[in-house]
């Protein structure tokens, strides 16, 4: 198998199941707990149909769409997630390029393994970041103020992880950064030898925006759990994330927003958009999938913020769903994140044209010339 016969999730799943040593590809693949809000995240597309129209000229649709003040090529991006470089050694690198030659976002981690900096050199296309709200406020100041200077078009702060989710297959696996090898999975390092030599011959791991604030994380073996729990302030709150939206003074989304209350109150405090998400289901195990929510949220918030679907997308349609149900935009991580595994930076090229094929494809089928068109009278709920 290799990527040209990678058409779905699971094609792009398989082919990084057998690239990446087992810790690594439980830390995608897994969630919290017992995985329930993992896979409802995806279920919950499946509770809608989708309602098309018929001979409407529809001809070439047009899917751009704008968020974070960019207008981008299509409504779909990648979403925010650590430490890329154990999943190729290109690792952010290879993604935002990728992102960029389809004009869509590519959203770096405060975990990121490759710096604001070296991103910003590499990439013209559009930039997220994802700020982490450290217990040494220093250090979140710190990563504003280079964002600022690089040029990011936007930031989002992430909300929903204020202690680490229990990722129990990363307990068993003793996934730790940088990687450990332990008698255990020492097994799966040795029957990819290839993942290993790349390891080894390419740039020492390392937290690459916080390793002159922080030693740890960075040159200590510590679990990613250990390593939130110790890092970021628990006690965060609303007025944290005003400080942080006045300083940044660009566009602003909180990312892990799930209740409409919340959604009211991030336009109070002068955000742009939120990020209606779970963290893909790694953190609080029993909550509601995003696309749940999103209908809720588009008809409180709708007109007053960009409302950007993370979670669970795996199929063009369920981006048509999440945008007839009033979302701008939706981002994926899981998927993508295969898909770097799979190929680096071909791999996310070929996932996002896989994507854009889909997407571009399902509005001609649903008869629709451009995304406004796809509204919440394309969409019918069985329930
Ligand atoms: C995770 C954190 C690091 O989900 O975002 O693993």
């Amino acid at each position: 198998m290799n990527l040209k016969d990678c058409y779905n999730f699971e094609d792009f799943r398989k082919l990084a199941k057998k690239k990446l040593p087992a810790p690594i590809f439980h830390y995608i693949d897994g969630g919290a707990d017992d995985e329930v809000t993992l896979k409802r995240n995806t279920d919950s597309f499946n509770d809608c149909d989708l309602v098309p129209n018929i001979l409407t000229s529809v001809g070439k649709p047009d899917i751009s769409t704008t968020v974070f003040g960019r207008k981008i090529d299509m409504p779909l991006f990648l979403s925010p997630t650590a430490m890329q470089s154990l999943y190729n050694p290109e690792g952010d690198k290879a993604s935002a390029r990728a992102a960029e030659k389809f004009n869509t976002f590519y959203s770096m981690s405060t975990m990121a393994s490759f710096s604001i900096e070296e991103i910003a050199n590499v990439s013209s296309g559009p930039k997220l970041f994802q700020l982490y709200i450290h217990k040494d406020k220093s250090i979140t100041d710190d990563l504003i103020e280079r964002c600022a200077r690089a040029n990011f078009d936007g930031m989002c702060i992430t909300v929903d992880t204020l202690v680490a989710g229990n990722r129990e297959r990363d307990h068993r696996t003793g996934f730790t950064t940088p990687p450990k090898f332990t008698l255990d999975s020492l097994l799966s390092f040795v029957m990819r030898p290839a993942w290993v030599f790349n390891y080894f011959t390419n740039k020492k791991f390392e937290l690459a925006n916080i390793k002159n604030k922080t030693e740890k994380g960075t040159n200590i073996a510590k679990s990613v759990m250990e390593y939130i729990n110790e890092q970021y302030d628990p006690a965060m709150n609303w007025k944290d994330a005003e400080y942080c939206i006045k300083k940044w003074n660009k566009p602003m989304a909180l990312k892990g927003v799930m209740s409409v209350e919340d959604a009211k109150r991030a336009i109070d405090i002068g955000c742009t958009a939120i990020m209606i998400s779970n963290h893909g289901g790694r953190q609080l195990d029993g909550s509601r999938s995003p696309f749940d929510q999103l209908k809720a949220i588009s008809d409180a918030v709708g007109d007053k913020l960009e409302l950007i679907l993370d979670g669970g997308i795996r199929r063009g349609t369920h981006v048509l769903k999440a945008l007839a149900a009033g979302a701008t935009a939706c981002s994926f991580g899981k998927m993508f994140l295969f898909s770097l595994g799979a190929g680096g930076q071909a791999g996310v090229e070929k996932v996002l044209q896989n994507m854009y094929d889909e997407i571009n494809r399902n509005m001609v089928l649903m008869g629709c010339k451009n995304l406004k068109e796809l509204n919440k009278t394309k969409i019918i709920y069985r329930k």
